[in-house]
C-alpha cells in the first residue's frame, strides 16, 4: 500500500535486534572468509558465535520488542498474498520478509551445526566429529558446503530485496535497521512499539553464548 502523504518517524527496531543483525552480517562475512582461507580455529569460533547469536534471536522472538517477536511477523500465506496485492501495510517485517527471516534463522544454525561435525581432511576435525564415523563427518562436511550455497542465495535475495525497496519503491528499510526509527505514514503516528529491554537481551545472549561455547567441552 503506497502512501505518498506526510510522514512521521516512529521507533520500530530495538537496539538488541539491530545489534543482532549487523553482528550477524559481520560474522557471516568472517565465516565466509575464514572458511575459504582459514585458519580453521577462527572459522570454528565465528560459527559458534553465529550459533549463540541465533539462539539469542530465537529467544528474543518471544520476549523482545514488539516487531522482533515472531507473533508480529510470522503470518500465513493469505497475509503474504494480501501484501503482494498491496492490500496491507506492515510496520515491522512484511509477511514475505518474515518468511526470509525464518528461513535464515533456520538455515544458519543448521549450517553451524553441520560444521561442528565436519573435518577438512587435513589437520582439522570439528569438536563434535569425534562422536560420529569418518564417513558421517565427511557427509556433514558436504552438506555444510551445500547449505552454505543455499545461504548465499538467500542472502543475495535478502540484500537484493532491501535494495529493490530502496530504489524501486523508495522505501528505505535499511536505515531503520541501523537507527531503529522508521518513516511511516502520518496516520500511524500514534503507533507505539514496545522495545525489548537491553539487560534482558544481555542475559539471554550470555546464556546462549555459554550454551554454544559449552559444546567445546563435550
Ligand atoms: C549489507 C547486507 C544486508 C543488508 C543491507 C540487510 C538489510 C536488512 C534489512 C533492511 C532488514 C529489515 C527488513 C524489514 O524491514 O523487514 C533485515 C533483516 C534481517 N536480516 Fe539483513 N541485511 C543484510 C545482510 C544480511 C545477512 C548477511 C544476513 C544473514 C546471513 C541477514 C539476516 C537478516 C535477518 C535474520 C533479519 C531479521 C532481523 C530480525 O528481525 O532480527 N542480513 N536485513
Amino acid at each position: 500500500m503506497q502512501d505518498d502523504g506526510p510522514k512521521v518517524n516512529v521507533r520500530v527496531w530495538d537496539l538488541p535486534t539491530r545489534l543482532f543483525h549487523w553482528t550477524l552480517v559481520g560474522l557471516v562475512a568472517a565465516s565466509l572468509i575464514t572458511g575459504k582461507l582459514g585458519p580453521m580455529h577462527l572459522h570454528q569460533a565465528s560459527g559458534l558465535a553465529i550459533l549463540a547469536l541465533i539462539l539469542f534471536r530465537l529467544a528474543w522472538g518471544f520476549v523482545g520488542g514488539t516487531h522482533a517477536r515472531f507473533a508480529d511477523f510470522v503470518k500465513g500465506p493469505r497475509a503474504a498474498f494480501d501484501y503482494l496485492k498491496g492490500r496491507a501495510y506492515y510496520i515491522g517485517h512484511n509477511p514475505l520478509g518474515g518468511l526470509m527471516v525464518l528461513a535464515l534463522l533456520a538455515l544458519l544454525p543448521l549450517q553451524a551445526t553441520l560444521g561442528l561435525f565436519g573435518n577438512d581432511d587435513i589437520s582439522y576435525d570439528a569438536p563434535l566429529s569425534k562422536f560420529i564415523s569418518k564417513s558421517a563427518s565427511d557427509a556433514a562436511t558436504g552438506w555444510h558446503g551445500l547449505s552454505f550455497k543455499l545461504i548465499l542465495v538467500l542472502v543475495a535475495l535478502h540484500v537484493g530485496a532491501a535494495f529493490y525497496y530502496l530504489i524501486a519503491r523508495k522505501d528505505n528499510l535499511i536505515r531503520p535497521m541501523i537507527s531503529g526509527w522508521k518513516s511511516l505514514p502520518a496516520s500511524l503516528a500514534h503507533h507505539q512499539a514496545e522495545m525489548g529491554h537491553p539487560l534482558l537481551a544481555a542475559g539471554l545472549l550470555a546464556v546462549a553464548g555459554l550454551a554454544a561455547g559449552g559444546l567445546l567441552l563435550l
